[in-house]
């Protein structure tokens, strides 16, 4: 496999969430490892790639649903590569003076972000940490230099919280980011959910996935409303990802349900 000058040191013989998503999107910056996984589980379960679109779309909705709401700045935490519909171009498209701070613990998805955000480092930035360590991530100079703690703050987990476990306590480092945030501020999460039916094909993908990138733990439907608390749920709350806010003519609403749940808060 070649390796690109900037991933010395990144052992890309290993998939990694971020590239396995990226590809599954139709994106460039994957390697061999990361498509030869993809393929493995689209082999499985071929609406993997309309689940990441779905996502995709998702997060979209959910920023311009926030900037409606008067948030201009966001930490968007488990980032990903850069690809169709970033958030920063949806932000600074609807208004120059928003701030985005980028956060990923893959290396690839951070070096790409740093290259892509290069001529607007005034207003975006790219943090390397792990979300599990808010004080880290918000105690970042990227972040704080960025993120004015005054004014509100819209918190991104998007697709990222099925990779850590109930072990890591994610409702603990998810109120140490609430409370970082003053009134007004949001939470955006979208989570993988155990499908309506659990079929021999979806535990093959999910056995492929575990057993090359990222465990992943579904959540139900309570448990993922679990994580908002202390946040009041936008209509029409915690949903399957096609369901929230569909656009108009999309046919979203009535297409096969994808299982993921999402749902956007604000904090009063
Ligand atoms: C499926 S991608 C989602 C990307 C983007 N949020 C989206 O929904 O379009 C998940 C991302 O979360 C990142 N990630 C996983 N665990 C993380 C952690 N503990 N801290 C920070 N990032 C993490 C992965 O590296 C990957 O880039």
């Amino acid at each position: 496999m070649d390796q690109p000058p900037w991933a010395e040191g990144i052992d890309l013989s290993r998939p990694s969430p971020a590239r396995v998503y990226d590809y599954l999107l139709g994106g460039g910056h994957n390697f061999a490892s990361d498509r030869a996984l993809a393929e493995r589980m689209l082999a499985t379960e071929p609406d993997a790639r309309r689940w990441a679109a779905a996502n995709r779309g998702f997060l979209g909705r959910a920023v311009e649903a926030l900037l409606d709401a008067g948030v201009r700045q966001f930490i968007d935490l488990g980032a990903g590569i850069p690809t169709v519909g970033n958030v920063h171009d949806i932000a600074l498209g609807a208004t120059s003076d928003a701030r985005v701070v980028y956060v990923d613990v893959d290396q690839v998805a951070v070096t790409h972000s740093r290259h892509l955000v290069a001529d607007v480092s005034d207003r975006v930035g790219v943090v390397q940490a792990d979300l599990r360590a808010p004080a880290a991530v918000l105690g970042d100079p990227v972040t704080r230099r960025l993120i004015d703690f005054d004014r509100p703050v819209g918190v991104l987990m998007v697709a990222v919280l099925h990779f850590v476990p109930d072990a890591d306590d994610p409702c603990g480092f998810l109120a140490a980011y609430r409370d970082a945030v003053p009134s007004g501020s949001g939470l955006v999460i979208s989570h993988m959910s155990y499908p309506a039916k659990m079929t021999d094909e979806v535990k093959e993908t999910v056995k492929t996935y575990n057993s090359s990138a990222a465990p992943l733990t579904f959540r139900t439907r309570a448990e993922v409303e679990a994580l908002f608390a202390g946040w009041w749920l936008m209509d029409p709350g915690v949903v399957p990802v096609l369901q929230w806010r569909p656009p108009a003519g999309s046919g979203d609403a009535g297409a096969p349900e994808i299982p993921g749940l999402v749902g956007v808060a604000t904090k009063a």
